[in-house]
């Protein structure tokens, strides 16, 4: 297959890699978000490959950066195939996923092969009930949210306003619990040290290696799981049995470092919701209906989770790396080949149709028939054998917190003005800069 020229590639790494790098794979970096922000980066990225789809046909579109050949795949079936095809002939063990994660998770199943992913992926699954929307721990999971959003809104209440830095603290509370338990609610050092790791690992293979701290961590993360506490992941870690190899405990990093996105996807739908006045009141009927103790599916405010990362994914470069040579309609690619899926555009530019730059969270709900869920383009949690194994786990977090936050409580948007109802949704969304005013009693 003919490969882009070293203009064109020179301009998709200038567009497309280079936001993503800056902004931080692993861990987001605020000045680079706010930089990427005020320049419209992440726009000129999907222009970037609208034009070339127009250019070239719907690929996979080859080039190569620093001797790494590359293949941009553009077309929704194209993307579904090689999800689908993981992880033999596509493998999500690229060597960019495997020298960065190991700083943090050496035994983590995304970067793991062979017999080893597969028994690993089978434990991960039973451990976060993968299939569930409502879990064994679903009941633990909604009091301890309920508590910590209450803590977060007393706050919130006496100084009429959110902001990140508050949410975020509340968050990796509400994480640390759900995880490991009420032990580790304020074990800040533990997110600190994973926060350290983290930085590290965005430099892939041209950061430092900490083992010491990385052992350090490890060894904190296994103390939790020695203590089992009842209702925590934990504990279902410690009693789920797995073949000798597995690293059980060593599973919960990724857990831990991935509930991050999920932290900044909630702000984010607070922020679609707080300035769409229609859904927001579809989202405050679906939070008052039925008993806000009990765990619930609260299907219209998990659609809002859905476009949020849509609309932001939190994995713009999903990547597989082929094991064998693969066949295309305009040809062959060879093995070693990395291909990847730019979210932004599929999320956004035609395949993403009729919703494109819309907030529509109503597109994942059984309402209006699940559109969404049918089309191959929109993979916020990715999809396929190796697809987001803690999804579920994720938008019932999300969702509970989002029903307790807007219970009895309206926010309006303090930061961002350019995010309108009757405008399109901006493609980058800085949230570390969300603020929103709040008042209590709706
Ligand atoms: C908003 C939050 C999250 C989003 C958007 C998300 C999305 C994704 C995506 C796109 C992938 C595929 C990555 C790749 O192929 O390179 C993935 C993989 C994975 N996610 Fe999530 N994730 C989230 C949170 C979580 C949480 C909280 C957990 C665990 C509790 C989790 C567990 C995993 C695991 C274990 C994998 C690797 C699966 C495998 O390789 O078989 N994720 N996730």
């Amino acid at each position: 297959m003919p490969a882009l020229g070293a203009r064109e590639a020179a301009g998709v790494v200038g567009d497309v890699l280079l936001p993503v790098l800056a902004g931080g794979v692993i861990v987001r970096r605020p000045r680079a978000m706010s930089l990427v922000e005020r320049t419209g980066w992440d726009r000129r990225g999907v222009e970037r490959m609208r034009a070339l789809r127009e250019r070239y046909g719907p690929g996979p579109l080859p080039l190569t950066v620093r001797g790494r050949a590359y293949a941009v795949v553009l077309d929704p079936e194209d993307a579904r195939r090689v999800l689908l095809e993981t992880p033999e002939p596509f493998s999500p063990a690229t060597l960019e996923k495997r020298s960065s994660l190991a700083q943090f998770q050496p035994h983590g199943v995304l970067i793991s092969g062979g017999g080893e992913r597969a028994r690993r992926r089978e434990f991960v699954e039973q451990v976060l009930e993968t299939p569930r929307p409502l879990h064994e721990t679903a009941g633990r999971l909604t009091a301890v949210v309920r508590e910590e959003a209450g803590l977060l809104l007393e706050g919130a209440e006496r100084s009429g306003q959110l902001r990140w830095e508050e949410f975020d603290a509340a968050w990796w509370r509400i994480v640390r619990r759900v995880v490991l338990g009420d032990a580790a609610r304020d074990d800040t050092a533990l997110t600190a040290q994973l926060g350290a790791l983290r930085s590290a690992a965005n430099w892939s293979l041209a950061g430092p290696r900490r083992r010491r701290l990385r052992s350090a961590f490890l060894s904190r993360v296994r103390s939790y799981v020695a203590q089992a506490e009842p209702g925590s992941l934990a504990e279902r870690v410690a009693r789920t049995p797995a073949p000798t190899g597995t690293d059980r405990a060593g599973q919960i990093p990724h857990w831990l470092f991935a509930y991050d996105a999920a932290g900044m996807a909630t702000m984010r739908a607070l922020a679609l919701l707080a300035t769409h006045p229609q859904s927001a009141g579809q989202a405050h009927q679906e939070a008052t209906a039925g008993d806000p103790d009990a765990p619930r599916e609260l299907p219209f405010l998990r659609g809002c989770a859905l476009e949020s990362v849509r609309l932001w994914p939190t994995t713009p470069l999903i990547l597989r790396e082929s094991t064998a040579e693969t066949s295309w309609a305009g040809g062959t690619l060879p093995a070693g080949t990395v291909f990847a899926l730019y979210t932004p555009y599929l999320h956004r530019a035609e395949p993403a149709a009729p919703y494109g730059d819309a907030f529509a969270p109503g597109q994942w709900t059984e309402e209006t028939g699940r559109e969404a869920r049918t089309n191959p383009a929109l993979v916020p949690f990715s999809s396929g054998p190796a697809g987001c194994p803690g999804e579920n786990l994720v938008l019932l977090t999300v969702s509970t917190l989002l029903a307790a936050l807007l219970e009895r409580h309206t926010y309006s948007l303090a930061s961002h003005p350019q995010l309108r109802a009757s405008a399109p949704v901006p493609a980058t969304l800085d949230h570390f800069a969300l603020r929103f005013r709040v008042d209590a009693g709706c």
